[in-house]
């Protein structure tokens, strides 16, 4: 009786489930070396979904032009606009679109190693991730930047009723705005600016590159970036798992406190794309803050020459889980290593994916009175 009493007390005076939350998630996915572009799906049509001027080429045509490629020098993947094509004027460049044919929900993190991020005038590149279902599933955007913007910009994009509170990040962010709606500010988001310059261009690559960590957790969303030179060594010793706990203070923060996760957010396909011009990289207030001339005609067309450092560089992409395998929603499997690409199983998610965009949108209510000029 006295051990039962002891633990009644006990039992009174901790909560019936543990509040704290997990800050340790292991492995669930990875893709690196020859197999990295295996379980991605390639977009295979022109760039509806942003109005860029790029076709985003088959997984096939990807491979057969070298425009997502693993080099074996390196064992790093590259994804790429063509520079090599000369494009006649009225026609698009091709470039490439991939989304992960999985799907991760809360209790997720995703840590992407990158030697280099795509650059120049007229380029707009983002490693980010939305639900099928958007805007009600949300977008996660861990690193997006246009033409020669200096720095990294990190921002979600909800239904009505996400803002951003009490975020707790680095004091060098620049925290650009608050309401994550889609329907605020013509689907601005809730934008925070990385404020060291290696997050993005030229210096990302002169820095050796980094690493991005997005964390997805019932307690919020959080973005870290680390230049080479300061990754964490939990990082980099143990591939097998994260606790988000040593990472000290991210470089974007969106508690759940503004923006309760299991209202805002469903499982994330994550998605790497480079576009050219379009909505954002050519809209008339953006281009001219870091690049002279007209977007697309002295870019774009021509022999792609402008298009050196159009790539990302990729030494690996890893998702871990705190509730393994409960989060993780299998969206199918395709094997682009090898000969060309086979594919198996079902991506059931793709179609329905490539139903939204937030990025779309954004520009189009942005930019609707422009576009009707062109029409
Ligand atoms: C992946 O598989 C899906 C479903 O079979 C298919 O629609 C898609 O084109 C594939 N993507 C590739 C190989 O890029
Ligand atoms: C883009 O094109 C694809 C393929 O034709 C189509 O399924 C999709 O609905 C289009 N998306 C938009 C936003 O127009
Ligand atoms: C590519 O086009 C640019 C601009 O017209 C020109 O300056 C450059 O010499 C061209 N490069 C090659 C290899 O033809
Ligand atoms: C094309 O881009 C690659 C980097 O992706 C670069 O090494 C190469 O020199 C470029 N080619 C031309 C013709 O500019």
């Amino acid at each position: 009786m006295r051990a039962s009493a002891f633990l009644a007390v006990l039992a009174t005076c901790l909560p019936p489930f543990s509040p704290v939350a997990a800050t340790t998630y292991n492995l669930v996915k990875e893709h690196a070396g020859s197999t990295f572009f295996d379980d991605w799906t390639f977009y295979d049509h022109f760039d509806n979904l942003t109005n860029g001027d790029t076709i985003f080429v088959s997984a096939s045509v990807a491979a057969s032009s070298k425009l997502a490629f693993v080099d074996p020098t390196t064992n790093h993947a590259v994804i790429k606009v063509d520079n090599t094509s000369t494009v006649p004027f009225n026609e698009k460049r091709n470039t490439v679109r991939i989304t992960s044919n999985d799907r991760y929900g809360v209790g997720s993190v995703w840590v992407a190693d990158m030697l280099h991020v795509p650059y120049g005038c007229s380029v707009w590149p983002a490693w980010w991730s939305q639900s099928p279902n958007w805007p009600t599933g949300g977008e996660i955007d861990t690193f997006e930047g246009v033409n020669l913007m200096t720095h990294n910009q990190m921002g979600l994009h909800t239904l009505p009723g996400c803002t951003v509170v009490n975020p707790s990040q680095a004091s060098s962010s620049s925290q650009q705005s608050t309401d994550c709606s889609h329907l605020s500010n013509n689907n601005q988001g809730c934008i925070v600016s990385d404020g060291n310059t290696a997050s993005y261009g030229q210096a990302f690559a002169a820095a050796g590159g980094g690493v991005f960590v997005t964390e997805f957790a019932a307690s919020g969303i959080s973005i870290w970036f680390f230049p080479r030179a300061s990754v964490p060594n939990s990082v980099t010793s143990n591939t097998k798992a994260v606790d988000t706990s040593s990472l000290g203070t991210p470089v974007g923060n969106w508690p759940s406190t503004g923006c309760p996760m299991d209202k805002f957010f469903e499982p994330q396909n994550l998605i790497f794309d480079i576009t050219l011009c379009g909505d954002f990289a050519a809209a008339p207030s953006i281009f001219p803050q870091t690049c002279s001339g007209k977007c697309y005609t002295d870019y774009v067309i021509g022999n792609g020459s402008n298009y050196a450092t159009a790539y990302f560089e990729v030494a690996s992409v890893r998702i871990y889980s705190s509730d393994s395998p409960n989060n993780v929603v299998d969206g199918g499997t395709n094997t682009t290593s090898g000969n060309g690409a086979t594919q198996t199983g079902t991506a059931k998610n793709d179609a329905a994916a490539m139903k939204y965009d937030t990025r779309a949108l954004r520009l189009s209510l942005v930019l609707g009175g422009v576009a009707l000029l062109f029409i």
